[in-house]
Parts: structure tokens; C-alpha cells; sequence
């Protein structure tokens, strides 16, 4: 039915009126004699009144076998709850319908759980038809459909063209391996399921759409984490002719739009260096609504320690790294700190705490007067430093930073975003091999003929918010020179990346003109606004960490004749 009523829609002007509306049983009371059924459909709930007296037997029998998640119609008159039993949390609160006619439309029977209890994901996700009609889980999907709906409008109106890539293509490396499909007619050949649209989003560059953008499925063929599923959408977008700040600006124009949409508190983005964010956080995603001080390198309080612990890495030339809170910690919490914090991996964690001028720490003892000077007067306020020392202490402290924040609830609230801008081009991997920050069409800053490669900037901007990198851009090598020079500094020789990427290098020399784009994770820039644990919570759908589909039990096993058609043969 078409024009099917949805309860939101009925309020006080409904009263008097007679309508019909059909969807879930949420919930039944029966109160002997009248019964109380709250009818649920996609937009919220509706109180339904039994009233069994004056009703024939057969409407009193059938009103009584009523069980929740039934489906069913119920027609009758609109009218005023009594005072008593009005509910103003939701926007059917003031009325409910009298039921005259009802039908049952069909029974659930041995339902593992109801939509809103609390159960293990694991069965949420078996039985995703009942865990979709939650509440939480309607909102999630009715969020990420207005998200695709403003973005569509917002784009739209800014003159950018929708152009849909293909799905079968040739992998483009994002640093996840393919999902790869095989070529029934060209046997041993594989297409990949594109990684992003990143090459064809170029391409179109070349071919003159200037403003182009997609809402596009992405395949990563990774561990899957909280943030991150096998499959998932980026809101993706490339503009001719646009500088750094171009992008930016309208990138962060969908941001405010979103925000605006559902009225939450945000700040305006700030702008960091990559390399600020990893001294000042440890990290390349700093979570700004963190309320405990940046990190601070202290190495040179303590050059001449005897504080052996202190001593050891200063030797070896590693960083001893500070930060503080105004909070004043117990013993017992100073001490469970200290626990976590060797559980998340750090060899210690030293906390001092400040009071007046007094430093109260277990390492005092060791620490010579001017050290215990210098280090209380680094802040002002009295609470506690805590200092990590080591090869990767900006790393841990900012990670222990990030911990106790959580735990202590050292958070403001709303959204504040960060712009992280001058990532290097190059880092080494971890076998030592030179590797892209970000992706290998990322345009260098500097002189990339001359200089050494790991000392090159990019022209990269990643968009964070409240800790989590929502999204990433970059303006693009337009020059096939500088192109083939970047893929020859990660390793690939003319014939590799010929092989690979001739038709991109084709696109650079045919007139292709200065670009940049950027694109969003769409799953988790909703799970952010809703500070949802993880992307499942978005995706109708998902993937379990094994990367299996629980509902349907995909991937499965395919019969010998499928194999044999695509000349394939399995060995496990
Ligand atoms: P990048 O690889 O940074 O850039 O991806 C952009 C954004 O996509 C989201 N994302 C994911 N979301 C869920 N699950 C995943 N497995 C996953 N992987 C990435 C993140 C990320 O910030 N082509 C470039 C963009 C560009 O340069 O224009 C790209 O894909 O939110």
C-alpha cells in the first residue's frame, strides 16, 4: 500500500478520525478485559486499545493471542490518552486508536530474543531481521539514508556529476589486498573489486567531468576491526583545477551540513601538521576532546640522570615524553594506571604528583633536586604528570593519554574536528621498503628528481574527528613524470608500471588537468555522530571479524561445475 500510514505521522489532529495502520506487535498488556498493544512500524509506535466489552467473542479470543513481533491491521478511531497515561517522549504520546476491526496479518513463532534486548552480537547478527527492528538499529539505517540523501542534494547543488564506476577492475593498490573475481572467458585472469575509485575518479579528471562524486561500495580484503569492514561506502569526490584549500572547503561544507542536520555541538576544524600531531599526541588521529595536556619531550631535564630507568633510554637515544592532568588521582587509580598501561604493551608508565611545589612520586627518591625542580615547573597548576620514556614513548604516552581520558571521563562533549596536513609522501614499512603514506598518485611537496624521498612532504590532507579519521584526501600528481618517478622510488621498475598503470599514465599525458579529491567513510562518519562502538552498527549487513556473513553464511563453499567453468582449482 502506497500510501500506508507511518505512526510518526499522528498526533492531536488525528483525533476523531478513523484510519488504518498496520505493522509489528512492540509490546502487549493485557489489562483483563482491555488490552493494551503498542503497534510498531518503520517510524515509531502507536498505542492500540482492545477494548473487549460490547465486542463479539471472536474479537476478544483473537485480541487475547495477540504476541509481540505479530503483524498486524488494525482499524479504528483516533482519540485523546487520559491524562494520566500520556507519554510526551514520543511524538504519538497524547493519543492512541480504539481498535473496531482488526486482522492478524502473520505470527512469529520461536523467536530467539525480541528486537531490543540485550544479546550477544553474534546472534544479533544471525537473525538480522530481528535486530534491524530495533530501535537503535532503525535510527542507524534511517541516518545513513539522510546522510546519502544530503550529500546527493549538497553535491548536487555545488554542480558536481554522479558518475558511477565499475565494480569489476584491476586493482589499484590502497595498501589492502583485492578481493578478486575470476574471468570466466579469460581463464586464469582476474578482476579485483576496486579497493576505491581512486584511478577511475582520475580518469574522469582527464575526460573533463570537473566536478565528479559518488556514494561507491569499497572492497579491503584486511583485518576488520571496529572501524573498518570488508565492504563499506566512501563519499568520494575529485575537482579539476582546485587547490588543497578547494577541497577542504567543500568537504567540511558536507561535515557542517550533516552536523546542522542533526543538531549536535561541533567545533570549527582545526589544522595540524602530521608531524605536530604525532609530538604533541602520539598520534596521527588526536582525539581533541581530550581534557589532559599535550605531550611534551622532557629528554633533556633528565641527559644527566641517575635514575636508571631514565638513564637507560637516554643513553640509547630515547625520548623520555610527559603529560598532565589537573586531576587529582588516588593512590589506588594511580595504581590501576599503571596496570593498564602494561597491559596495553608499555614497559612503565611513572606518574608525579604535583602539590604546591612538592613532587610526590615512587621514583623521587632517585631524582636529583634540579630534575625534581625543572620538572615542577613545567605546569603551573597542581594535578599529575605522567611520564613515559623509551623508543616509542610519544607513541605509548599518547595511547595511555587517549586510556586515561577514557577511564576518567578527561573528555569534552561534541565533535572536534582536525584537518592533518604535511603528512610525509614516503615512510618505510616495516621490512624497510619505501611505502606511500597514503596512496602512490598523492603530489609531493619538494623537489622529488633531488631530494631524498623520505624526506618529501605530500600535499595530503586527512580529515579527523574526535579521534577517529572519518576521511582522506590529497591533490594528485598530474605530471606522468613525477608519476612514474614516484612509482620508481617504491620500487617498480618501467615494465611493472607500464603493466599496471599504462591507461593512467595515457590520462596524465593526454592534457590532464591539476586535480584533488578526497573521500569520507561513510559507515564511520555516522558511527561518530552517534558514538557507536563499532560500523556494524550502520551497516545493515555486516561482516563478523572472520569476515563472515552470519545471516547467510556467506563466503560458502561452490560446486565442482561452477570451478570447472572458471578453470579453477582448489587446494587447501
Ligand atoms: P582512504 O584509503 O584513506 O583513501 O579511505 C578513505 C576513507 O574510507 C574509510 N575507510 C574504511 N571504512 C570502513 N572500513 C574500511 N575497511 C575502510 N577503509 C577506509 C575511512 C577512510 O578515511 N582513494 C582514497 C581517497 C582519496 O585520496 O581521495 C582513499 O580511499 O574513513
Amino acid at each position: 500500500m502506497i500510501n500506508r500510514i507511518f505512526t510518526d505521522t499522528i498526533d492531536r489532529k488525528f483525533v476523531g478520525k478513523e484510519i488504518t495502520i498496520s505493522g509489528w506487535v512492540d509490546t502487549v498488556r493485557d489489562h483483563g478485559g482491555v488490552i493494551f498493544i503498542d503497534l510498531r512500524n518503520m517510524t515509531g509506535k502507536l498505542q492500540c486499545v482492545f477494548d473487549v466489552a460490547g465486542k463479539d467473542k471472536e474479537f476478544k479470543k483473537l485480541s487475547e493471542s495477540i504476541r509481540p513481533e505479530w503483524v498486524v491491521e488494525v482499524k479504528g478511531v483516533i482519540r485523546e490518552r487520559p491524562p494520566e497515561s500520556v507519554n510526551p517522549k514520543i511524538p504519538t504520546g497524547e493519543v492512541e486508536l480504539l481498535v473496531g476491526e482488526f486482522k492478524i496479518l502473520n505470527r512469529a513463532k520461536n523467536l530467539p530474543f525480541y528486537p531490543d534486548d540485550s544479546v550477544s552480537e553474534e546472534l544479533r547478527l544471525k537473525y538480522r531481521f530481528l535486530d534491524l527492528r530495533s530501535q537503535k538499529m532503525r535510527r542507524n539505517l534511517l541516518a545513513v539514508s539522510r546522510i546519502m540523501k544530503i550529500t546527493r542534494d549538497y553535491f548536487d547543488e555545488l554542480g558536481f556529476v554522479e558518475v558511477p564506476t565499475p565494480m569489476l577492475t584491476k586493482s589499484t593498490p590502497e595498501g589492502a589486498r583485492d578481493y578478486i573475481v575470476p574471468a570466466r572467458l579469460k581463464p586464469g585472469c582476474f578482476f579485483a573489486l576496486p579497493q576505491s575509485p581512486q584511478l577511475f575518479k582520475q580518469i574522469l579528471m582527464a575526460s573533463g567531468i570537473e566536478k565528479y562524486y559518488q556514494i561507491v561500495r569499497c572492497f579491503r580484503d584486511e583485518d576488520t576491526r571496529g572501524d573498518r569492514q570488508p565492504e563499506f561506502n566512501q563519499i568520494d569526490l575529485e575537482m579539476a583545477f582546485a587547490e588543497k584549500e578547494d577541497v577542504m572547503d567543500v568537504v567540511w561544507g558536507l561535515v557542517e551540513k550533516v552536523f546542522n542536520e542533526f543538531a549536535v555541538k561541533f567545533e570549527r576544524p582545526a589544522i595540524l601538521d602530521f608531524e605536530d600531531a604525532i609530538k604533541m599526541y602520539g598520534t596521527d588521529k588526536p582525539d581533541l576532546r581530550i581534557k589532559i595536556s599535550p605531550l611534551k619531550d622532557i629528554s633533556e631535564i633528565f641527559k644527566n640522570t641517575g635514575f636508571e630507568i631514565f638513564k637507560k633510554q637516554i643513553t640509547q637515544g630515547n625520548p623520555v615524553v610527559c603529560f598532565f592532568s589537573n586531576k587529582n588521582f588516588s593512590r589506588s587509580e594511580l595504581d590501576e594506571l599503571v596496570k593498564v598501561a602494561k597491559e596495553e604493551g608499555l614497559s612503565g608508565l611513572l606518574w608525579i604528583k604535583k602539590e604546591g611545589d612538592s613532587l610526590k612520586s615512587p621514583a623521587t627518591k632517585f631524582l636529583r633536586e634540579e630534575e625534581i625542580k625543572a620538572l615542577s615547573k613545567i605546569y603551573e597548576a597542581e594535578g599529575t604528570i605522567f611520564v613515559v620514556a623509551g623508543k616509542s614513548a610519544f607513541f605509548e604516552a599518547g595511547l595511555v593519554r587517549e586510556k586515561i581520558s577514557q577511564m576518567h571521563g578527561l573528555r569534552e562533549e561534541g565533535f572536534y574536528p582536525l584537518w592533518i596536513v604535511n603528512a610525509p609522501l614516503f615512510e618505510l614499512d616495516k621490512d624497510g621498503k619505501i611505502t606511500s603514506v597514503h596512496h602512490p598518485f598523492t603530489a609531493p611537496v619538494g623537489d622529488i628528481f633531488n631530494q631524498d624521498p623520505l624526506t618529501l612532504k605530500s600535499l595530503a590532507y586527512d580529515l579527523v574527528i574526535n579521534g577517529v579519521e572519518i576521511g582522506g584526501g590529497s591533490i594528485r600528481i598530474h605530471s606522468s613524470d613525477i608519476q612514474k618517478k614516484v612509482f620508481e622510488i617504491l620500487g617498480m621498475d618501467e615494465k611493472q608500471y607500464s603493466e599496471k598503470f599504462s591507461f593512467l599514465l595515457r590520462a596524465l599525458e593526454s592534457g590532464c588537468p591539476p586535480h584533488g579529491g578526497f573521500a569520507f567513510g561513510l559507515e564511520r562518519f555516522v558511527a561518530i555522530l552517534f558514538n557507536l562502538p563499532s560500523i556494524r552498527e550502520v551497516i545493515a549487513f555486516p561482516k563478523t571479524q572472520n569476515v563472515q556473513c552470519l545471516l547467510t553464511d556467506a563466503p560458502s563453499p561452490v560446486s565442482e561445475k561452477q570451478l570447472k567453468e572458471l578453470s579453477i582449482k582448489v587446494d587447501i
